[in-house]
């Protein structure tokens, strides 16, 4: 059972240890048998070193190697030597050398274990979380956590050297303003009250800038009790930051810094990549910036190659956004952008066409050219579309090589139709297929962006070693919400508008929030705060908040609001998004130490669980 003093690692066997004698710690990764000759890959977080007992050198030794089982822990003593060139494995890092074994300490054992611990298990993801710290053994798990780390320490040194303070703030607090479920807890002292799980700490780092702090960061983890997505926990990790007397760009500069910061350290500076320091970034002027941007791939975005963050991110308004990609989080790795062809039926005889256009809807397009759609795909992704991307139908029109239109309304369309196309969408091409969804603007833009991903995707357009990053900006204030027919924050209520607020309609008010997007996906949000108590008021009562309920509800920051309230704003970054999206994998799960199931369950720990009456009765519950 003697633990030896551990004097390299496995990972880490080079040339300058051959010959020399070394001793190592970790676990049994395989044993293999071979005509006397015992091998054993031993793992440890820094890789596999195979070790070698030969019976002629040592039998006792060999013998005690014989009992040796997948994941027992063994230190052992040996000198590094050189495999012969046909041994050698050049799948493994240290595949040149072994560790012929002088000395072996068996220091705890492990009965087989439920799943093999290797990259290509195909153990049932509710197994592996099951038994997380042995799905954590994984060396593909060990890199993410790595990662993360290595996040988590570039931002932290980052916003050190900007003079940020990091602050903790309470994890037992007051319902805070995002919108979602809480968690909450109940109270013992207080018998009847509860505690909200904080959603984000947006309340507690205003009141922070109240307090004259300035620059403030944390590591927040946030607690919200919403459907579960393969982007989403009940608790994620947020870098939450504030700023006081600051405009929107001051924020966004320290944003590009932190992921310039962030992708040196996880990227390395690799000659041929090209970097932008937070200096260089801050230097480039918006003018510089908006032209920066449309000389690149998809106007008004930049990209980057693997690695890549050129300049400072360009900016795109919602409402562009929106309109070009039906979506508030566009993918801008790729073109199929949405075109409003409305005006090309404006005679139409087409009648479900002719009741939308009635109706004040809108017709969307996305033209697709270099692929010839059989009926078969055709009628695959109209039912994809009705089923899960919320379109009320697809119309589409192939063009023959002629420019003939081929649909199942081909009949109804004019004589001219591809010349009346090509005068709105002048890249149409003979063979091209145009896909339709007709309806209200929102609902049919939203279905044509999902519609957008898909042909992507089918069709192989996105480029996988690309973060193109950008930000999206002037967000409605107010979302309508027709099931309980009123309006909400759409980001939360201490969003500040635009000057010109109070002329315009509810819906047409646009905010000074932004969100930073990559790759389609919600890096981070955030904006202006108000911070005069008057104008709060007033977006209260637009989102029917009565006085009472604000009061209520937010009391205590109102109140602050009065005390000499600096202007500020902040964002916060999805960190477990962030980890994901430079891990390159498809699950937030996969970069969080002990991650919930879909349904909100810890499988390891079977939380929650039914607590005792004593407890309850404790609670008052
Ligand atoms: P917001 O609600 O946009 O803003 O959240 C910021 C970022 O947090 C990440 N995120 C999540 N990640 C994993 N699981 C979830 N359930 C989840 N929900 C959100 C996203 C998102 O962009 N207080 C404001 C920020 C501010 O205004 O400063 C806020 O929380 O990446």
């Amino acid at each position: 059972m003697e633990l030896f003093k551990r004097t390299a690692f496995c990972g880490e066997i080079s040339q300058s240890l051959v010959d020399k004698e070394i001793f190592l710690s970790g676990w049994v990764q395989g044993r293999r048998d071979l005509g006397g000759l015992i091998f054993i890959d031993l793992r440890d977080r820094t890789g596999i070193m195979q070790l070698v007992f030969n019976p002629e050198k040592n039998k006792e030794l060999t013998e005690k190697a014989h009992t040796l089982r997948s994941e027992f822990v063994i230190s052992v003593r040996g000198t590094v030597t050189q495999r012969s060139p046909e041994a050698i494995n050049k799948k493994v890092a240290t595949g040149e050398y072994e560790l012929v074994v002088l000395d072996l300490s068996i220091v705890s054992t492990s009965p087989t274990p439920p799943f093999e611990i290797n990259d290509d298990t195909n153990a049932s993801e509710e197994l592996r979380l099951k038994y997380r710290y042995l799905d954590l053994r994984r060396p593909k798990i060990h890199k993410y956590l790595k990662t993360r780390h290595e996040i988590i320490f570039a931002i932290r040194d980052y916003l050190n050297k900007q003079e940020f303070y990091e602050i903790e703030t309470p994890i037992l607090s007051k319902s805070t303003p995002e919108g979602a479920r809480d968690f909450l807890v109940p109270s013992r002292l207080q018998p009847g009250s509860f505690y909200a799980l904080p959603q984000s700490p947006q309340l507690y780092k205003q009141l922070l800038m109240s307090a004259g702090m300035e620059k403030y960061f944390q590591v927040a983890r946030c607690f919200r009790d919403e459907d579960f997505r393969a982007n989403r926990q009940p608790e994620f990790t947020q870098l939450d930051l504030e700023m006081s007397f600051v405009h929107e760009e001051d924020i966004q500069d320290v944003a590009e810094g932190i992921i310039a910061a962030v992708w040196k350290k996880v990227f390395g500076s690799n000659p041929s990549i090209q970097f932008s320091s937070h200096q260089d970034a801050s230097k480039i002027t918006r003018d510089e910036r908006e032209v920066n941007g449309r000389s690149s791939r998809v106007p008004g975005v930049a990209s980057g190659g693997a690695g890549c963050i050129e300049g400072s991110f360009p900016r795109m308004k919602y409402d562009e956004a929106f309109a070009r990609f039906g979506t508030d989080k566009p993918d801008t790795r790729f073109g199929l952008e949405i075109q409003d062809l409305s005006e090309l039926f404006k005679n139409t005889d087409i009648k479900f066409l002719k009741k939308v256009l009635d109706n004040s809807g809108k017709i969307g397009a996305i033209s697709v050219s270099g692929k010839s759609f059989s009926r078969s795909e055709l009628s695959s992704l109209e039912a994809q579309a009705k089923e899960h991307f919320g379109a009320s139908g697809l119309l589409w029109v192939k063009f023959d090589e002629h420019g003939k239109p081929v649909s199942t309304v081909a009949k109804f369309l004019p004589e001219d139709f591809f010349v009346q196309a090509r005068q709105l969408v002048p890249t149409l091409k003979p063979t091209d297929t145009l896909f339709f969804v007709a309806d209200d603007y929102k609902k049919a833009w939203t279905a044509l962006g999902r519609l957008r991903v898909e042909l992507a995707k089918k069709l192989d357009l996105i480029d996988e070693s690309k973060f193109n990053f950008l930000w999206v900006t002037d967000f409605p204030l107010l979302e309508w919400h027709e099931e309980d027919k009123r309006w909400y924050a759409t980001h939360h209520p201490f969003t500040m508008p635009h000057a010109d607020w109070e002329k315009r309609e509810p819906g047409e008010i646009r905010s000074r929030a932004y969100d930073l997007v990559c790759n389609g996906e919600e890096l981070g949000g955030g904006s202006i705060r108000v911070h005069d108590s008057s104008m709060q008021k007033k977006i209260f009562e637009f989102l029917g908040i009565s006085n009472e309920e604000a009061e209520d509800k937010f009391g205590f920051f109102l109140e602050a609001q009065k005390y000499g309230f600096p202007p500020h704003g902040g964002i916060a970054l999805g960190l477990d998004r962030l980890v994901m999206l430079i891990a390159k994998t498809d699950s937030i799960r996969d970069v969080i130490a002990f991650p919930k199931t879909g349904n909100g369950v810890c499988l390891m720990t079977q939380s929650p669980s039914g607590v005792d009456k004593k407890q309850l009765k404790e609670l008052g519950l």
